[in-house]
């Protein structure tokens, strides 16, 4: 239900100017590690489909051929035939054969995809996992967001976006099926990735890999977009927070409550702790949705969210601030600013 939910607020937020590619399915690939991937896919498929039909086809045969006759009782053993050293040698040499195959044709592809190194120029990103939400960093453009990750698209692999996975506590899994297979984040460790979305638009994924009770709500949003558009995108992330004057009440009791303790938000000043305990809310309004996906970022969603998040997201790590309805007023219109 609430997964569905989250479905239908990630289409909505992204119908607004992307198109969308939302199908998780393997067999649909739009970028090039999981091209290569689907390629290997489909050939092991048809040469354990040829194996499973000759199998399955000499089975039904004997069992429809060797029935026991109904008009003569069984009455003496069939004869018995074993010892045919070519019947050995050809069942013990084909399989070796098509084994070996399918571990060259496997470890080439690994390979390619996994020995990659990233070109001097190529746009790498930092994704760390969290209980339950995406920390994301751009390195070279000093820009900390969450849980939509923005690339440009391209269809040149030497252009591709690098990830380097980590995570801030247990293992999360990393996949965006259109995109590539599925990579680990592991504690203490670095892994790496990289993807290239050949078409603009909005790809979905979620964490493979169980990590506690909001597992499900894990939701990954790669964007690609053309390069200009990217290029717009860093500009506007790299600013600092919006400081208006109208909501200065509400920015006064963001900062004196334990939000700041988690929270980051660039622009804030002595308040701020730049705590990455929880998502970095400085352009918070610039994403689509709130709580790794879970429900759309609408003002009454926020508004709901801060006054409780364990309602949209049972378990999640931010606790209810009890506000009163003043206070919860003032830190939502504050929030709203920060595009
Ligand atoms: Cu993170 Cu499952």
């Amino acid at each position: 239900m609430v997964l569905s939910i989250a479905w239908l607020a990630l289409r909505s937020a992204a119908a607004a100017s992307l198109p969308e590619h939302r199908i998780t399915n393997i067999f649909d690939p739009l970028a090039t590690p999981a091209e290569s991937e689907k390629n290997i896919a489909l050939l092991v498929f048809a040469i354990t489909g040829v194996i499973f039909v000759g199998v399955a086809g000499l089975i039904g045969y004997t069992i429809w051929r060797f029935r026991q006759p109904t008009h003569e009782p069984h009455s003496e053993e069939p004869p018995q035939v074993y010892g045919s050293n070519q019947i050995e040698v050809a069942w013990t040499v084909v399989p070796i054969l098509i084994v070996f195959v399918l571990i060259g044709v496997s470890a080439r592809v690994i390979a390619a995809v996994e020995n990659a190194s990233p070109p001097q120029a190529a746009l790498k990103v930092t994704v760390i996992g969290h209980q339950w939400w995406w920390e994301v960093l751009y390195p070279d453009y000093g820009i900390v967001t969450a849980n939509e990750i923005h690339m440009p698209a391209t269809n040149d692999h030497k252009n591709a976006t690098y990830l380097q996975l980590q995570s801030a506590d247990v293992i999360h899994s990393f996949w965006l099926p259109q995109l590539s297979g599925k990579t680990d984040l592991i504690p203490n460790r670095t892994n790496f990735m990289w993807i290239d979305p050949h078409q603009p638009g909005v790809y979905v994924g979620n964490c493979a890999e169980y990590c506690g009770t909001q597992h499900a709500n894990m939701l990954l949003t790669v964007v690609g977009e053309d390069p200009k558009a990217f290029k717009q995108w860093t500009i506007e992330q790299q600013k600092r927070a919006i400081d208006d004057p109208q909501v200065s009440e509400g920015k006064a009791v963001f900062e004196s409550l334990a939000c700041v303790n988690c929270h980051n938000i660039a622009g804030l000043g002595k308040a701020s702790s730049g705590s990455k305990f929880g998502p970095d809310l400085t352009h918070l309004m610039s994403r689509h949705t709130l709580g790794s996906g879970v429900i759309k970022n609408t003002p009454d969603n926020l508004r709901a969210w801060v006054n409780d998040p364990q309602v949209a997201k049972p378990g999640c790590l931010m606790p209810s601030m009890k506000l009163t309805p003043e206070e919860l007023r003032k830190v939502v219109d504050y929030l709203e600013t920060l595009r």
